[in-house]
């Protein structure tokens, strides 16, 4: 299982004062070492990390580039502009905290910009949710990789197996019983839309809302190849520091099966 890191939490951090402190392409450098891929996700206001951390990266990281964006075509610009490894495509709400839910494949815009984006020799991968009709329009929509969401399984288990629905900060107010099923669901869904991507050629990833307990359950999805992860291991360095934050995650993924390395 490869581990790819959102380093955008390091630039939540540093844009909270607007002073190059902590410095993005320091923070890559060395997470570089102790993991397969540095994702970055520039948002359409720039809450987080900027073009110019895209083009640091691009030209001193030696490890692959995951941009994460929307298909607006300002970002696609960007994109064809700095050249990534891959872009995984994202769909944006400016009000939302974060990226909340999959891709709409309705839309117009995407074709065009998969099509512009590949034409460059530019990896595509869809941000989705795991459903089935996701799964295949992904397919005909000529991509090489999707990305599941897992924010929804991961407000289930957080709200199943903490006090989290007993704070200001609860996500999900449901009965036990029904959370306890409903978390079970989610995961078969899971599982079933990794293997069907699978079997239809896609390369499948997951991420969002993955932390040191609930990353576990997936590790058993084989066809599951990569894990986007960000906030948690940003705040588990801010205790063991981002060496140790992400060795301690590299050491759970290993227990797939796979070796970094
Ligand atoms: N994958 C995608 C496509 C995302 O948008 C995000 C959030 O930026 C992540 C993974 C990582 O999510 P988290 O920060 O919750 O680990």
């Amino acid at each position: 299982m490869l581990l790819g890191f959102n380093i955008d939490h390091i630039a939540v951090l540093r844009e909270a004062r607007m002073v190059n402190d902590p410095d993005v392409l320091e923070a890559t450098l060395l997470s570089a070492n102790f993991c397969d891929q540095i994702t970055l996700h520039i948002r359409e206001d720039r809450r987080h990390t900027q073009e110019f951390d895209l083009e640091n990266l691009i030209k001193f990281c030696k490890i692959p580039i995951n941009l994460e964006c929307s298909s607006n075509e300002e970002m696609i610009k960007i994109a064809l502009k700095y050249k990534p490894n891959r872009v995984t495509i994202v769909p944006e709400k400016r009000e939302e905290l974060t990226t909340e839910g999959g891709l709409n494949l309705e839309n117009d815009r995407l074709k065009t910009s998969i099509k512009m984006l590949q034409n460059e020799n530019i990896e595509v991968s869809l941000f989705i949710n795991p459903n089935l009709k996701d799964v295949e329009m992904s397919k005909e929509l000529g991509v090489e990789m999707i990305e599941l969401h897992t924010g929804h399984f991961a407000n289930l288990y957080n709200a199943f197996f903490s006090n989290i629905s007993k704070t200001p900060y609860k996500v999900l107010d449901m009965d036990r019983k029904v959370l306890e099923l409903s978390l079970r669901e989610e995961l078969a869904r899971l599982e079933f839309c990794a293997k069907k991507g699978a079997n239809l050629g896609l390369k499948i990833a997951a991420g969002h809302g993955l932390n040191y307990k609930n990353t576990k359950e997936l590790l058993f999805i084989k066809e599951i190849c990569e894990l986007n992860i960000g906030q948690s291991i940003v705040a588990r360095a801010v205790f063991v520091g981002l060496e140790r934050a992400l060795l301690e995650m590299r050491t759970l993924l290993n227990e797939s099966g796979y070796q970094h390395r």
